[in-house]
């Protein structure tokens, strides 16, 4: 009897699950495709100016979509480090919501590592330096310039390189919360930087928790 009422409590959470999977598109505000013109808009109109790019993307979206349909956060000197699967760079936290996220991710430095195995579909917009990637099995590396995007699904894994410090607009779009362990694994186990780890839980809850706050889930 125990055992029966395990696998139907099993059985309804993996359904569940399944169901949440299939009409979780109606929760997304943002589109890969207008976000990609959006990077390419912010380069063409800010020449070598990282900053002026950041700026004129902050500025766009909060004019493009109500505080009523999303939260934006427009504090674009909140930055905070991110290791992730080797790498490191810093990120600007513009959106993040149960569904989507939106940063500004990168080094002048240059960095390199795995990009993770996410449950989310992954839209890289380069909009300063390049990019490289390749996956097992190729044998030339692929190459994204300033103002192209560089699509990672959902279940896909690479590796990649900001070969001489690179600036992108990251969009991503599935399951955020499940992401969270790659983007908190490397610093538990190295950098060991908790201030970064303190920041970065307190921006996320934030702008998850006040989003879900105006129904944005
Ligand atoms: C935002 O940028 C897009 C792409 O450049 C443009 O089509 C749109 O009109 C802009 N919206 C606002 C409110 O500036
Ligand atoms: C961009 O700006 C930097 C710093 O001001 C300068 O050293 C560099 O030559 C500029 N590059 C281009 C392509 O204008």
């Amino acid at each position: 009897m125990k055992w029966l009422a395990r696998a139907a409590v099993l059985f309804l959470f993996v359904a569940t699950c399944s169901w949440l999977d299939t009409i979780k598109d109606q929760w997304y505000v943002f589109n890969p495709t207008s976000l990609h013109q959006l990077a390419q808009a912010a380069i063409a109109a800010n020449p070598n100016n990282t900053a002026g790019m950041i700026n004129h993307i902050v500025t766009n979206l909060t004019a493009e979509y109500p505080t009523t349909q999303i939260r934006l956060n427009k504090d674009s000197s909140e930055w905070v480090f991110n290791n992730a699967g080797g790498a490191m760079g810093a990120m600007y936290i513009i959106h993040a919501s149960i569904t989507e996220y939106l940063i500004i991710f990168g080094t002048p430095l240059g960095t390199e590592g795995h990009t993770g195995l996410h449950t989310a579909h992954d839209y890289f917009n380069i909009l300063v330096g390049e990019q490289w990637a390749f996956a097992p099995g190729q044998l030339e590396m692929e190459r994204y310039p300033a103002g192209s995007v560089h699509y990672l699904p959902r279940g896909t894994a690479k590796q990649y390189k900001m070969h001489e410090g690179c600036f992108a607009l990251e969009y991503a779009r599935g399951w955020i919360p499940l992401m969270l362990p790659f983007g908190l694994a490397d610093t538990l186990t190295s950098t060991l930087d908790i201030p970064t780890l303190y920041n970065t839980f307190r921006i996320t809850g934030r702008e998850m928790i006040g989003n879900l706050l105006i129904g944005k889930v």
